[in-house]
């Protein structure tokens, strides 16, 4: 064996050749998957585009680092799904660009953390995270609640957003505004707003301009929630 493996060291041309060999077949192994990825992303009912406040939610999470602590991704580990709730499937991620899966767990996993606690909990939490969890080590964001939201730009975000695939519809992007506030106020008939978007989360807001803070907590409320399954057309995920 390692004689023969002498006679390879030895010869550039037959190392060569053997080096490519074994570069093609890792390359092959990435590649070929791919090939199947209709039936990679499974099939299921529930996931849709983020309403306006959540998608800006979405953008104050990345740009404040939330992902630097927190992953949302449960793997199909059973301590995972007993702490977390059913594992992560691909569909749930498909319209997140860029994904925020992430590698860091100092704070829990946030796949699902949608429901689970209520608003004015996030908005105590977001405030001050020792005020409800003594232990906590999250830092502080209680300058989200009196930072209003950028809106000017909301629109032209959803179309980026449908440039990379994402099925936001000319009527999503027509009410963009409309959604956004309609979500973002107690009084607002938000019937049309839950008819584009299902399960989207009204924030109580403070009244007078849309906070950073409201859309944040939208888009925590809505993660994980997507996708309902007791529903018996995503029964196969149970498999
Ligand atoms: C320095 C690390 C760190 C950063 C950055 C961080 N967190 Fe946390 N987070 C934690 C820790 C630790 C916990 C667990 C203790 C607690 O509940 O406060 C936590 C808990 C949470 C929880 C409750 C989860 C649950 O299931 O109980 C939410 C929601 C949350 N963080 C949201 C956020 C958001 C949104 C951001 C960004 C604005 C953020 N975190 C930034 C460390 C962090």
């Amino acid at each position: 064996m390692f004689i023969r493996h002498e006679t390879l060291e030895r010869n550039a041309f037959l190392f060569i050749v053997f080096t490519v060999l074994v570069i093609a077949i890792g390359g092959l192994v990435e590649v070929i998957p791919l090939f199947t990825i209709e039936t990679t992303v499974e099939h299921v009912t529930g996931v849709r585009p983020y309403s306006p406040l959540e998608a800006r939610g979405r953008d104050i999470y990345v740009r404040e680092g939330c992902y630097v602590c927190h992953s949302q991704m449960i793997r199909a580990l059973r301590d995972e799904v007993e702490r977390y709730g059913h594992y992560s499937i691909a569909a749930e991620s498909m319209y997140d660009h860029p994904f925020q899966w992430g590698s860091k767990r100092i704070g829990p996993d946030l796949a699902r953390v949608g429901g689970k606690y209520s608003n004015d909990w996030h908005y105590a939490h977001l405030t001050n995270a020792q005020s409800v969890v003594p232990e906590s080590l999250m830092p502080h964001y209680a300058f989200l609640a009196h930072t209003p939201l950028e809106q000017n730009d909301l629109t032209a975000r959803l179309k980026a957003q449908r440039t990379v695939g994402v099925p936001y519809t000319d009527d999503m992007i027509a009410n963009a505004g409309a959604d956004l506030r309609a979500q973002a106020d107690p009084a607002a008939d938000t019937a049309a707003l839950l008819k584009r978007y299902p399960k989207a989360v009204a924030v109580p807001g403070n009244g007078q301009y849309v906070t950073e803070m409201d859309a944040l907590v939208a888009y925590l409320q809505v993660l994980g929630t997507m996708v309902d399954f007791a529903d018996p057309a995503n029964e196969k995920l149970h498999q």
